[in-house]
């Protein structure tokens, strides 16, 4: 069994991301090698999702290593992504007597990653977090790069995506993607969607091969072929890892080859994510739209935006169009509210810059920009050419 190691090396600090099948066997060991050897316990957060013997492979494996496990199970949706889960797992760990020195572990997809990771941010001011994504979307998004947060209701009763959060960096990121064999298609098709994403910046952050990598492998990548997985997600993680390492706090000066690249498609996407009743394939029992299906709507609206800006040619976005129907993700959708609706979601999205709406848009294959002076008729467009 091959096992990959992708550093992510920070400026004062810096992590591994392991990739490869059967890891979480040896968490244990992994976690005691990047912990102080004074932690005595670990507070472990789960997805339900997860399948049992793999927590029980988790659990046994920590508590070889002398950790003592405190276990807390979450039903993974964007409603448990608030602050009332987050104060509930706060004072679940206040209860074991978890000290600075002992771990958090995540066992999960991206909302158990973010949530794990915001507890172990915050409570007493930081404790380590080892990240163990059990989806492709956490493997090679959310368990890499520290962002951690939960979503925020206002008044109004509208959902603010991570509003509220910090940036702790793991100590150690295990991907171990045995965890995929039990993911169904549909949360296999999200997490393709950020790594179609990537391929869509790869030339921006100096990741170039990877857009023809994909291409070549479409068909192994959409058969789930292991070995082909555990390179995909080697390799996207690779990319994120060098964002990550050269924008740590996605800094307004970095822009141009910076972390904002990595919003490519989630301005958009995120005004339609949490929309009632919006489904992949019309049926509205398959509502809402998963983050990486509102994603891919997103990155075909920001490539028909800058079309209508006159800023990219059509096929990129023809080209994506053409992935998202080779791996199974919609590229347009039914049932979406009014445009003036989602213009004003995309403006209380937090990349907003003041009442500027700021935008990752592509110029060309595997390239990006940011962009603050979209005109409204480009947005238009963009939402216009998303609506089934
Ligand atoms: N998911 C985007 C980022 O981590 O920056």
């Amino acid at each position: 069994m091959t096992v990959q190691t992708v550093r992510v090396q920070l400026e004062r600090s810096g992590y591994d991301i392991v990739v490869g099948g059967g890891l979480i066997s040896s968490i244990g060991q992994r976690v005691r090698g990047v912990i102080s050897e004074r932690a005595s316990r670990a507070f472990v957060v789960v997805d339900s999702g997860v399948p049992r013997a793999h927590v029980k492979g988790l659990v046994e494996s920590v508590e070889g290593a002398g950790l003592r496990a405190h276990v807390e199970v979450i039903t993974p949706s964007e409603s448990v992504k608030s602050l009332e889960s987050y104060g509930r797992l706060l004072a679940g760990i206040a209860g074991t007597n978890h000290g600075r020195m002992d771990p958090v572990i995540s066992l999960g997809g991206g909302i158990v990653c973010d949530l794990a990771g915001f507890v172990a941010a915050s409570y007493r001011r930081g404790v380590p977090v080892v990240q163990c994504p059990s989806t492709l979307l956490a493997m090679v998004d959310a368990s890499v790069g520290g962002k951690t947060g939960v979503n925020l209701t206002l008044g109004t009763g509208g959902v603010m995506k991570n509003l509220v959060g910090a940036f702790h960096q793991p100590s150690l990121v295990c991907a171990d993607v045995g965890l995929l064999d039990s993911l169904e298609g549909r949360h296999r098709r999200s997490g393709l969607s950020e790594c179609i994403k990537h391929a869509w910046i790869c030339r921006s952050v100096g990741h170039e091969s990877l857009r023809g990598w994909m291409d070549e492998n479409l068909d192994s990548i959409c058969g789930f072929d292991p070995a082909i997985i555990e390179e995909l997600v080697a390799r996207n993680v690779a990319l994120k890892a060098s964002v990550v390492a050269r924008d740590e706090h996605e800094s307004p000066e970095a822009i141009a080859g910076g972390r904002m690249l990595l919003n490519f498609g989630h301005t958009f996407g995120h005004a339609i994510e949490t929309l009632e009743g919006v489904s992949p394939d019309g049926d509205p029992g398959n509502a809402p739209l998963h983050h990486g299906e509102a994603v891919a709507l997103g990155m075909v609206a920001a490539c028909r935006c800058a079309q209508a800006l006159g800023r990219c040619p059509p096929s990129i976005g023809d080209s994506l169009c053409e992935m998202l129907t080779r791996v199974g993700l919609p590229w347009r959708v039914s049932g979406l509210v009014s445009t003036d609706e989602i213009i004003e979601r995309m403006g209380h999205d937090k990349k907003a810059v003041g009442s500027t709406i700021r935008l990752v848009l592509p110029t060309g294959e595997g390239c990006c920009e940011i962009v603050d002076d979209a005109s409204a008729e480009s947005v238009q467009a963009g939402i216009e050419s998303i609506r089934g």
